[in-house]
């Protein structure tokens, strides 16, 4: 993953370039400097400040008020003022100057709580268009009114500038980070002689342009600018954009789903994972055999730890694989590994799919099963099945609403959701249920011992069975298919091996 371009990661770095957006004059690089440099002194352990001049205090003093000499007190606006600017003056010079008013209170920040800024890809998403996706600090776009502008500078010394419009696609959701996608459209090419070049994010703390960050989001190389990309053929018909594997998953269940959906989408499909701690070694097994076949892709994600977004930034990820694989397939799916797509009645995805070709996305509705009960059947040896094999009872209640997965044809998406995309051209299908669905294992994968924890008499088979309050019914739709699937991972794959 692209972790390069917030200048804000570092307290000291942004701090800086906060000064430098104050005033932008070039004897304060000098003052800078010192005070790198004491600040570089003060950060070490006490051992070797004490073999270092116990003035260090002062010096830093000094270093500061050199600073604010060229800040004239009593020019500066009283702070009575709500203005974003006079706010923002007021930070800066506040530690500097002693005010002869009592009753003018000084504010002192430390610190920096979260970046303005966190970017985690940035993707060409046609021949005038890109995203950036990131995450920033929630606060200052729940309260604050933070923007971006957009700018190309070619490799032949040009510059562009663009109208950028941010998405925040988790609304709602977020913690201490929310998921911003910064949409970034030039009138034109800006790479049309294929020059290369870079495209630059600014971005802007509040309405003031005077504070703001600016980095590279994106470099093309000379030459490398390709047209074809943007238009059909696709290379894939069908991509699979999982959300973030956290947890101590079982290998097992990942290996059972992975062969069900290769063989579900076919050869013309390609997966990809999100491992944020995941994917253990067994797990890595169990998923190698497709990634070294091509069919699936394992991005590590873990460092997304440091950023307190919502359940393993999923959020971010999902819009992460949105953009970055937005022209490589004509149907983009968003489902997570205890989920199994299911046509019912015979259905082909093809014909499914092109019925469904006017819209851009259409929603999924699940049937959700017992991830523990079980037939209580002497003729079969549990633990050698696969998870749908024989996880068979499905809740049966109708009319309430559930959690709904859905697929988008992503060329028309600009920002993405985990149950749906609210960023979009085009119609949404949801009247979908007889057409597509899927099975969802719920507490399913995470399991280590035998699932079948509650076995049933062979008469729930016809019976509607009431566990924990909730009505059951036979549904062995998914074990019809398991030898299917079993011939089929052993033909593609060989004998995949669990190494545990
Ligand atoms: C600061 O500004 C005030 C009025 O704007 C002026 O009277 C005073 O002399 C200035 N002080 C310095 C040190 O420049
Ligand atoms: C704020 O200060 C200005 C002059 O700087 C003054 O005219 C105004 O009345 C003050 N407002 C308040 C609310 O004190
Ligand atoms: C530089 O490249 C841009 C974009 O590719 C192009 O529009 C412009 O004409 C070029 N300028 C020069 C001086 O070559
Ligand atoms: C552009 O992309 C297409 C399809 O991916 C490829 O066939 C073609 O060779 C590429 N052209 C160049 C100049 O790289
Ligand atoms: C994918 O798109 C291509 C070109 O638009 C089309 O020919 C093909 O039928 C599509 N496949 C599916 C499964 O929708
Ligand atoms: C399962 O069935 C056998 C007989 O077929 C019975 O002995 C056993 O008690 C049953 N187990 C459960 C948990 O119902
Ligand atoms: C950005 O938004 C425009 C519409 O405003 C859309 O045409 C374009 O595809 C979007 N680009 C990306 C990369 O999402
Ligand atoms: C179905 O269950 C009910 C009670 O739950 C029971 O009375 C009935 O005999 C069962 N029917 C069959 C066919 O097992």
């Amino acid at each position: 993953m692209r972790k390069e371009g917030s200048p804000a990661s570092t307290p000291n770095s942004s701090s800086m370039s906060k000064l430098f957006i104050c005033f932008e004059t070039r004897p304060l690089v000098a003052t800078l400097l010192a005070l790198t440099l004491v600040i570089l002194i003060w950060n070490l352990p006490p051992y070797y400040q004490n073999l270092l001049s116990t003035t260090r205090p002062c010096s830093a003093a000094t270093a500061t008020t050199t600073t604010a000499t060229s800040v004239n007190a009593s020019s500066l606006p009283h702070y009575n003022a709500s203005s974003t600017s006079q706010v923002a003056e007021q930070k800066y010079s506040s530690t500097h100057i002693t005010d002869t008013d009592p009753n003018k209170r000084i504010f002192r920040s430390y610190g920096n709580a979260a970046a303005l800024f966190v970017q985690m890809g940035a993707y060409r998403g046609g021949p005038r268009t890109f995203a950036v996706v990131g995450l920033a600090s929630k606060p200052i776009h729940v309260f604050g009114t933070p923007w971006f502008k957009c700018e190309w500078i070619s490799n032949n010394g040009s510059s562009t500038r663009a109208k950028a419009y941010k998405m925040l696609p988790d609304w709602g959701y977020g913690r201490v980070y929310t998921v911003v996608v910064v949409n970034c459209t030039f009138p034109l090419n800006p790479n049309v002689d294929n020059s290369g070049g870079k495209l630059l994010l600014h971005a802007y703390y509040g309405q003031t342009q005077r504070k703001y960050e600016k980095f590279t989001a994106l470099e093309e190389a000379p030459g490398s600018f390709n047209d074809s990309i943007y238009h059909p053929p696709r290379q894939y018909e069908y991509l699979y954009c999982g959300s973030s594997l956290y947890g101590d998953l079982n290998a097992a269940r990942i290996k059972e789903w992975m062969a069900y959906h290769a063989w579900f989408f076919g050869p013309s499909s390609h997966f990809v994972f999100h491992d944020a701690g995941g994917v253990t070694p067994e797990v890595r097994a169990a998923l190698d055999p497709w990634v070294r076949a091509g069919r699936a892709t394992v991005q590590d994600i873990k460092g997304q730890a440091e950023f307190d977004g919502y359940y393993y930034n999923q959020f971010l990820v999902v819009n992460d694989c949105l953009h970055r694989y937005r022209h490589a397939a004509n149907w983009t799916f968003y489902f997570d590994v205890d989920e199994y797509i299911y046509l019912p009645d015979g259905n082909s995805l093809e014909s499914v799919l092109h019925e469904f070709s006017d819209y851009t996305q259409f929603t999924i509705e699940q049937n959700p099963m017992s991830s523990v009960l079980c037939l209580n059947d002497s003729s079969q040896d549990y633990s050698r099945e696969w998870g749908f094999e024989k996880l068979l009872f499905r809740e049966s209640r109708t009319g309430i609403r559930r959690d709904r997965k859905y697929a988008i044809q992503a060329k028309n998406a600009y920002a993405t959701g985990v149950h749906m995309s609210e960023n979009v051209i085009g119609k949404t299908l949801h009247k979908t249920e007889t057409k597509i669905r899927y099975y969802h294992y719920h507490n399913s994968i995470t399991v280590h011992e035998e699932l079948c924890r509650e076995l049933l008499p062979l008469s729930a088979k016809n019976n509607v069975t009431w566990y924990n309050k909730l009505p059951y019914v036979y549904d062995d739709n998914m074990k019809k298919l398991v030898d299917t699937i079993k011939e089929f991972e052993r033909k593609t794959m060989g004998n995949v091996q669990l190494s545990s």
